[in-house]
């Protein structure tokens, strides 16, 4: 798997100690990062910092004769995902909207084709000041990314925007940023990233998530069935961001045409019948149970013994019965702050049909995806998804089953600190 290659600029800010955290929750996230530092910034922060943490040799100058590659600022520029700037100042945001290059940083910006996020961060004069605003706008036109500072007291004991932004809400707009790229540039190949700020907490241990996955097969007789076009990406994504973060996970896996990850408990189900009666017998044990696999409406109602002959038969009919419908099943017997989520997979009205699921089954939450759109439904290995609780519906925006995994997860951890009623109890209770 490939890892994601950060190039962090950091200015002189009072804020570039700030930095420091940054780089350190996107090395947890799975990032390599190098970092640059304008001659100012070493006012703030020594480089010395930043060397001992990523073990890479931070560039000041590259006329520095102890800069270890003669042409750092070409080489440096072209091998990174993503050029990040925290804390950014007024100054190099300045350089940056007029091509200026008079030191590596500035230098590295034009070299750089990666895309560009700038976390700006300084004193409210500054940041309202018509020229810093028209340098964003600028920048904004060149098609780079903003963090923007928020309102709060500041250094110089004034109070007003220019704040640097929260660094958790920094390193999640980098992580969105980077899976929307590696969607674009690297036609979705995985990597190592682990795509949630949270996802960094392993804030899910006291959860034992159980999981349905894949599309279930209807015998008709012994060679076919009947089934759909289910590959288990999404819920395969689910259980791993989940199992990362710390949460036990039980999946119950009908057909999938990609491999189960390592580290979960794994159950093989083929038809809705075993499915139901797998999750029957397990969902005692669970404190989130998350239904995402396609389990066929209807099955056959006579299953033959032999292979169906075609000889002398010109069509057939086939009875179908219904299948058990296991997430009315979960949620009817469901016990204390367990929480029942389902996935609405749909052609069209689809939050409609996404609310009335789950105002009829009683779910925390659907998820409701329109298989038709572009990069969304079976098989891709991205999604275009709404989330849906009782309390509020979160559109989301063309992403990895990954990051969007995440998301979902994100939410229960929301939903559980909302409602403390619904606090997950041991996975054992
Ligand atoms: C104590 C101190 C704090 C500063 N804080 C900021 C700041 O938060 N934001 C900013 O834009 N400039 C700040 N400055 C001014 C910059 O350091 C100055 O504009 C410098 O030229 C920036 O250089 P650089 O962009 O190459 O790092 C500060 C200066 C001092 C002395």
């Amino acid at each position: 798997m490939t890892k994601l290659h950060i190039g962090l600029g950091v200015t002189g800010g009072i804020a570039a100690y700030k930095a420091i955290e940054v780089m350190r929750l996107l090395q947890k996230a799975g990032c390599e990062v190098s970092v640059a530092m304008t001659r100012h910034a070493t006012e703030f922060v020594r480089p010395l910092t930043f060397r001992a943490l990523t073990d890479r040799h931070v560039i000041v100058d590259d006329y520095d004769p102890a800069n270890p590659d003669p042409i750092a600022h070409i080489n440096f520029s072209q091998e990174i995902d993503l050029l990040l700037i925290v804390p950014a100042t007024a100054n190099i945001i300045s350089k940056f909207a007029n091509g200026i290059a008079d030191d590596f940083l500035s230098s590295t910006y034009l070299a750089s084709t990666a895309p560009v996020l700038i976390a700006p961060a300084m004193n409210v004069t500054m940041w309202e000041q018509a020229a810093t605003q028209r340098n964003i706008e600028r920048l904004r036109a060149d098609g780079v990314r903003f963090v923007d500072p928020v309102a709060g007291e500041l250094a110089c004991k004034t109070v007003g925007t220019g704040k640097l932004e929260d660094v958790e809400n920094i390193v999640s707009q980098v992580l969105n940023l980077l899976d929307a790229e590696t969607q674009r540039r690297r036609g979705g190949r995985e990597t190592s990233l682990r795509l949630s700020v949270s996802a960094l907490k392993d804030d899910l241990t006291k959860e034992h998530i159980l999981i349905t996955v894949g599309g279930t097969r209807e015998a008709i007789d012994p060679v076919r069935f009947i089934s759909n076009h289910s590959s288990g990406k999404m819920g395969f994504a689910v259980a791993v961001a989940a199992r990362e973060r710390g949460a036990r996970v039980t999946v119950v896996a009908a057909s999938t045409s990609v491999e189960p990850p390592d580290g979960v408990e794994l159950i093989r189900s083929i038809s809705a019948q075993e499915m139901f009666d797998a999750v029957m017998e397990k969902v005692a044990d669970a404190t989130v149970f998350i239904g995402a696999a396609a389990v066929a409406d209807y099955s056959p109602a006579n299953v033959a013994d032999a292979k169906i002959k075609k000889e002398g038969i010109d069509g057939i009919s086939l009875e179908l019965k219904k299948t058990p419908d296991i997430l009315s099943e979960v949620s009817k017997r469901r016990r204390e702050g367990q929480m029942v989520i389902g996935f609405a997979a749909e052609t069209n009205d689809v939050i409609e049909f996404a609310k009335s699921k789950m105002a009829k089954k009683n779910l925390d939450m659907v998820i409701a995806n329109d298989i038709t759109a572009k990069g969304a439904g079976f098989n891709t290995d991205t999604n275009i998804a709404t989330i849906l609780t009782r309390q509020r519906e979160t559109a989301l925006g063309l992403m990895s089953k990954r990051a969007l995994a995440d998301k979902i997860l994100d939410e229960i951890v929301n939903l559980r600190k909302s409602n403390p009623a619904n606090a997950a109890r041991s996975g054992n209770s």
